[in-house]
């Protein structure tokens, strides 16, 4: 079922932002910790590199500073923003990370809140925020995706550690009367096969008082079945993409740029070749940054909007897919600042 976005006003696309921690580790340099090598991950994935926060970083700070470019791209005064929504499966902070950010920027009239649903976790929150704006709710949102996988990767298991990255992003959006960038969307979830890709809390139980345990607060490192998680990306992003396009009679021609969750360079490649979109309108930033889960659809975003890629009025097509499972689509066109 694809859900009705006909709202009574349109959603533009107004800033986007993003941020990076400095330190890069390099394929190589895996290969020194895990029997791993360069030709292997990029054969495989196409990554190259990926950035890992240190101990001068958070992901609060990073968060906060993609937020604030997407707002000084946007031209906007803080206080008018009504709603930030932080994606993101590792927050700070279990209660919440997004109102730290709200602080920062100094958006004092924003209510903040963080969502989860891993890699699909921008889109989502992209959908969510829609909503607010398409109804008339709110008029101003920053979306932000932002992820610190590396807290949770084990770094000793070569299947998971080389896919990883951490990394932040951010869109602002808009009500708008006049343009309606977000042409529509739908989201999907299968929680039958969420086994696939984890990151689970540890059944440790401790003893409390007599007779009584509780459960210790710990996770487990990532788990993931690779194999999987692949078949699950190339069998369904094309179908909810493909509906999309049909029930929008959109042809993939009129499709300027696929952008895909940057997982594995070889699922991007998949789902292009189904629509038959050449190379060059396909983005990808793997080489650079890996998977980093919820940020990597603003993070492209960002970066081919600010090389000049992506111009006013191109047309974006753009999933997300992950754990859960889960996985979603939108079709939107970028407007970029007034
Ligand atoms: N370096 C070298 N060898 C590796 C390796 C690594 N980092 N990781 C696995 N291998 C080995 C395996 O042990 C296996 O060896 P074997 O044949 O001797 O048993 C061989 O390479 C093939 O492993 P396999 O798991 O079949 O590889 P694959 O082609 O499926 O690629 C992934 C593995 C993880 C790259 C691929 O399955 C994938 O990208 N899946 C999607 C994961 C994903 O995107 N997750 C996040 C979604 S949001």
């Amino acid at each position: 079922m694809i859900r009705n976005s006909q709202w009574d006003l349109g959603i533009s696309f107004v800033g986007c932002g993003s941020a990076m921690p400095h330190k890069v580790i390099t394929n190589d340099q895996l290969g020194q910790r895990v029997d791993t090598n360069d030709e292997w991950i990029k054969s495989r994935t196409g990554i190259g590199e990926r950035r890992v926060i240190g101990e001068n970083e958070s992901l609060i700070e990073l968060a906060t500073e993609a937020a604030f470019d997407a707002i000084k791209m946007a031209d906007w005064d803080v206080k008018t923003i009504d709603l930030i929504i932080l994606a993101t499966s590792t927050p700070e902070d279990l209660f919440g990370s997004a109102p730290k950010i709200q602080s920062n920027l100094g958006a004092s009239n924003a209510v903040a809140f963080d969502l989860t649903a891993a890699c699909s976790g921008f889109l989502f929150a992209l959908v969510t925020a829609s909503q607010y704006l398409g109804s008339g709710a709110m008029k101003r949102a920053v979306v932000i995706g932002a992820d610190q996988l590396s807290k949770w990767v084990d770094w000793d298991d070569r299947k998971t550690c080389v896919l990883f990255g951490d990394g932040a992003g951010a869109v602002a959006i808009e009500s708008s009367e006049n343009e309606s960038g977000l042409v529509g969307y739908d989201l999907k979830s299968d929680g039958s096969k969420g086994g696939c890709l984890n990151l689970s809390q540890s059944n440790i139980f401790l003893d409390l008082v007599q007779g009584v345990t509780h459960q210790k607060g710990e996770y487990l490192p990532i788990q993931m079945e690779g194999k999987e998680v692949y078949k699950f990306a190339v069998k369904e992003v094309p179908i909810i993409l493909g509906e999309l396009l049909d029930k929008y009679q959109i042809n993939s021609e009129c499709i300027d740029w696929l952008l895909l969750h940057q997982a594995n360079q070889r699922i991007l490649d998949a789902v292009a070749s189904r629509f038959s979109i050449p190379s060059e309108k396909v983005l990808s930033n793997l080489r650079h940054y890996g998977n980093t889960s919820a940020a990597t659809i603003p993070l492209m975003l960002d970066e081919a909007v600010r090389d000049q890629r992506i111009k006013s009025g191109d047309l974006i097509a753009c999933s997300g897919f992950g754990a859960g499972l889960s996985w979603g689509a939108a079709l939107f066109y970028w407007h970029g600042p007034h």
